[in-house]
C-alpha cells in the first residue's frame, strides 16, 4: 500500500475530477469523426477544460502555488518554492484518433526539484503515482522498473519528433541502429505513460528528444521511485531544459545511451 501525503492526495482528487471530463469528451469524439469541422477543434476544448479543473482544484487546495502549464503557461504563485508542471491530456493525437491511450500528468516541484508525480490514463483507470524517498505504485501496487539487462531481450519506447522540430531529422538514424539491438519498438503517443510504463517494468527502456517539461516531469520521478535511471540524452540531469530524456534500469539506461551516441558520430 501506499502511504500518500496530503499533496498527493490532492493532486490524486483533481486528476480524477479531470478525468471524468476527458472521459466524457472521449465517448464524444468517434460521434464527431464523421462531422464536417472534424474533432479537433472539440479536442482542443477538452484539453482546456480539463486544464481549467486541475488548475481550480489545485488552487483551491494549496493557494500560492505556482503553475507551469501547457495550454495556461507559467502562473507565478505568491509562494516560491512551489510549482505544479501540468499537462492535463498528454496524447492529444491518440485522443483525437479515438485511441484510448493518453494520460493527465502532473508533477509537483519543491525548490526546483521534482518531489511528486501523478500520470493518469482515464481510459484504462491507471493511476501511476510517487513522492521523493516513498516509492512508485500503480493503483496502490508498488512498481519497479524492469530487471531485463539486455538490450537483445528488450521493448524499447520512442517517441518521433514533430516534423520541422530539433531532433526530428537525426531521429531515423537513431532508429535504424536502435531497431537492429532491441527485442521490440513501440511509440505509444504519451510521453507522460512511456515513463510511467518504463516504471512499471512494461517498456524495458525509453528514449525521445524535444519533450517539454510537462510531459515528462511526473514521469521522471515515477522512475526514479521505481528504481530506475533518467538522463538527459547527453546522460546530464537537464531533462526540463533540453526536452531529451533517457529512462531504464541502470543497464539498459546505458546501453541504449551507447547506441544513441553511435547514430550522432559521423560515418
Ligand atoms: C506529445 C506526446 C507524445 C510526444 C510529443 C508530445 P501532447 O504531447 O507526449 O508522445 O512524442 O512530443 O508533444 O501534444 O499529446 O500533449
Ligand atoms: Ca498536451
Ligand atoms: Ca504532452
Amino acid at each position: 500500500m501506499s502511504r500518500h501525503t496530503p499533496s498527493m492526495s490532492v493532486m490524486v482528487a483533481a486528476a480524477r475530477k479531470a478525468a471524468r471530463g476527458l472521459q466524457r469528451d472521449f465517448g464524444e469524439v468517434e460521434n464527431l469523426q464523421v462531422s464536417l469541422k472534424g474533432p479537433a477543434n472539440f479536442v482542443t476544448a477538452a484539453d482546456r477544460k480539463a486544464e481549467k479543473v486541475l488548475f481550480e482544484e489545485l488552487s483551491k487546495a494549496r493557494p500560492g502555488y505556482g503553475f507551469l502549464m501547457e495550454e495556461g503557461g507559467v502562473v507565478e504563485g505568491s509562494d516560491k518554492s512551489h510549482r505544479w508542471i501540468i499537462d492535463p491530456l498528454d496524447g492529444t493525437t491518440n485522443f483525437l484518433h479515438g485511441i484510448p491511450m493518453f494520460s493527465i500528468s502532473i508533477g509537483l516541484e519543491r525548490d526546483g526539484q521534482i518531489v511528486a508525480g501523478l500520470v493518469y490514463n482515464p481510459i484504462s483507470d491507471e493511476m501511476f503515482i510517487a513522492e521523493k524517498g516513498q516509492g512508485a505504485f500503480l493503483n496502490d501496487r508498488r512498481i519497479r522498473v524492469a530487471v531485463r539487462r539486455e538490450l537483445a531481450q528488450s521493448i524499447v519506447a520512442t517517441g518521433i519528433p514533430h516534423i520541422g522540430r530539433p531532433g526530428h531529422k537525426g531521429f531515423s538514424a537513431e532508429l535504424d541502429l536502435v531497431m537492429n539491438e532491441v527485442a521490440g519498438v513501440r511509440r505509444m503517443g504519451s510521453a507522460a505513460l512511456d515513463l510511467a510504463y518504463v516504471a512499471a517494468g512494461r517498456f524495458d527502456v525509453y528514449w525521445e528528444a524535444n519533450l517539454a517539461p510537462w510531459d515528462v516531469a511526473a514521469g521522471i520521478i515515477l522512475v526514479r521511485e521505481a528504481g530506475g535511471y533518467v538522463t538527459d540524452l547527453k546522460g546530464g540531469d537537464a531533462m526540463l531544459d533540453t526536452g531529451g530524456i533517457l529512462a531504464g534500469n541502470e543497464a539498459l539506461h546505458r546501453q541504449l545511451g551507447t547506441v544513441l551516441k553511435k547514430a550522432h558520430k559521423p560515418a
